[in-house]
Protein backbone atom coordinates (compact mmCIF):
# COMPACT_ATOMS: atom_id res chain seq x y z
CA UNK A 1 0.00 0.00 0.00
CA UNK A 2 1.41 3.31 -1.16
CA UNK A 3 1.67 6.10 1.93
CA UNK A 4 -0.95 8.31 0.31
CA UNK A 5 -3.52 5.26 0.11
CA UNK A 6 -6.85 5.23 2.36
CA UNK A 7 -8.52 2.12 2.97
CA UNK A 8 -12.08 3.89 3.40
CA UNK A 9 -14.22 0.82 4.29
CA UNK A 10 -14.93 -2.84 3.13
CA UNK A 11 -16.54 -3.17 0.28
CA UNK A 12 -19.24 -4.75 1.83
CA UNK A 13 -20.46 -1.33 3.49
CA UNK A 14 -21.02 0.54 0.36
CA UNK A 15 -24.86 0.01 -0.42
CA UNK A 16 -27.20 0.66 -3.94
CA UNK A 17 -28.82 4.00 -3.23
CA UNK A 18 -27.17 5.10 -0.16
CA UNK A 19 -23.33 7.54 -0.30
CA UNK A 20 -20.90 7.48 2.81
CA UNK A 21 -18.79 10.19 3.13
CA UNK A 22 -15.07 9.46 4.83
CA UNK A 23 -12.42 12.18 6.30
CA UNK A 24 -9.27 10.33 4.80
CA UNK A 25 -7.09 13.29 6.25
CA UNK A 26 -8.58 13.46 9.56
CA UNK A 27 -9.49 16.96 9.38
CA UNK A 28 -13.13 16.98 10.79
CA UNK A 29 -15.50 17.12 7.69
CA UNK A 30 -15.58 14.62 5.28
CA UNK A 31 -13.83 15.30 2.30
CA UNK A 32 -14.78 12.38 -0.18
CA UNK A 33 -17.66 10.54 -0.48
CA UNK A 34 -18.19 6.78 -1.70
CA UNK A 35 -21.25 5.09 -3.29
CA UNK A 36 -22.33 2.19 -5.33
CA UNK A 37 -24.18 2.58 -8.47
CA UNK A 38 -25.25 -0.67 -10.56
CA UNK A 39 -22.91 -2.40 -8.87
CA UNK A 40 -20.16 0.30 -9.63
CA UNK A 41 -18.11 1.92 -6.83
CA UNK A 42 -17.75 5.64 -7.61
CA UNK A 43 -15.52 8.42 -5.37
CA UNK A 44 -15.86 11.82 -5.65
CA UNK A 45 -14.04 14.54 -3.96
CA UNK A 46 -16.72 16.51 -1.72
CA UNK A 47 -16.48 19.60 -3.43
CA UNK A 48 -19.36 20.97 -5.47
CA UNK A 49 -18.09 22.42 -8.91
CA UNK A 50 -20.10 25.23 -8.58
CA UNK A 51 -18.87 27.41 -5.31
CA UNK A 52 -16.25 24.97 -4.09
CA UNK A 53 -18.45 23.91 -1.31
CA UNK A 54 -19.65 20.26 0.61
CA UNK A 55 -22.47 18.96 -0.81
CA UNK A 56 -24.30 17.18 1.59
CA UNK A 57 -26.63 19.05 4.28
CA UNK A 58 -26.04 16.61 7.13
CA UNK A 59 -23.13 13.29 7.61
CA UNK A 60 -23.99 10.93 4.50
CA UNK A 61 -27.10 12.64 2.69
CA UNK A 62 -25.62 13.02 -0.71
CA UNK A 63 -27.93 11.72 -2.90
CA UNK A 64 -31.57 12.49 -3.85
CA UNK A 65 -34.56 11.24 -1.82
CA UNK A 66 -34.75 8.33 -4.34
CA UNK A 67 -31.23 7.35 -4.13
CA UNK A 68 -30.68 8.02 -7.91
CA UNK A 69 -28.30 11.33 -8.14
CA UNK A 70 -26.53 12.97 -6.02
CA UNK A 71 -27.61 16.80 -4.80
CA UNK A 72 -26.33 19.42 -3.45
CA UNK A 73 -27.74 21.02 -1.01
CA UNK A 74 -26.65 24.82 -1.54
CA UNK A 75 -28.10 25.55 -4.21
CA UNK A 76 -29.52 22.07 -5.63
CA UNK A 77 -27.31 21.09 -8.31
CA UNK A 78 -27.84 17.16 -9.52
CA UNK A 79 -25.60 14.79 -10.62
CA UNK A 80 -25.14 11.66 -12.27
CA UNK A 81 -23.72 9.10 -9.68
CA UNK A 82 -21.99 6.88 -12.95
CA UNK A 83 -19.70 10.15 -13.43
CA UNK A 84 -20.01 13.28 -11.56
CA UNK A 85 -21.96 15.46 -14.82
CA UNK A 86 -23.85 17.71 -13.54
CA UNK A 87 -27.69 17.50 -15.40
CA UNK A 88 -29.25 20.25 -13.34
CA UNK A 89 -28.37 23.58 -11.45
CA UNK A 90 -26.07 26.16 -11.43
CA UNK A 91 -22.80 24.15 -13.22
CA UNK A 92 -24.68 22.29 -15.46
CA UNK A 93 -22.13 20.40 -17.93
CA UNK A 94 -19.05 20.35 -15.33
CA UNK A 95 -17.96 17.57 -13.13
CA UNK A 96 -17.16 16.33 -9.58
CA UNK A 97 -13.70 15.03 -9.44
CA UNK A 98 -13.63 11.34 -9.33
CA UNK A 99 -10.68 9.65 -7.46
CA UNK A 100 -9.13 6.61 -8.26
CA UNK A 101 -9.39 3.68 -6.22
CA UNK A 102 -8.82 0.11 -5.98
CA UNK A 103 -9.75 -2.79 -4.17
CA UNK A 104 -7.90 -4.82 -1.69
CA UNK A 105 -8.66 -7.63 0.25
CA UNK A 106 -12.19 -6.75 0.61
CA UNK A 107 -11.31 -3.08 1.03
CA UNK A 108 -12.37 0.34 -0.85
CA UNK A 109 -8.46 1.93 -0.63
CA UNK A 110 -8.50 5.44 -2.00
CA UNK A 111 -5.13 6.24 -4.21
CA UNK A 112 -4.10 9.41 -2.75
CA UNK A 113 -6.50 12.77 -3.02
S1 LIG B 1 -22.52 25.24 -4.35
FE1 LIG B 1 -23.38 23.40 -5.14
S2 LIG B 1 -25.03 24.09 -6.36
FE2 LIG B 1 -24.13 25.91 -5.59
Amino acid sequence: MDHSDFSLCRMDELVEGQARGFDPLQRGRDSVFALVHEGQVRIYRNSCPHLDVRLEYRKDRFLSADGRLIVCYAHGAQFLPSTGECVYGPCLGQKLAALPWHQEAGWVVLEGL
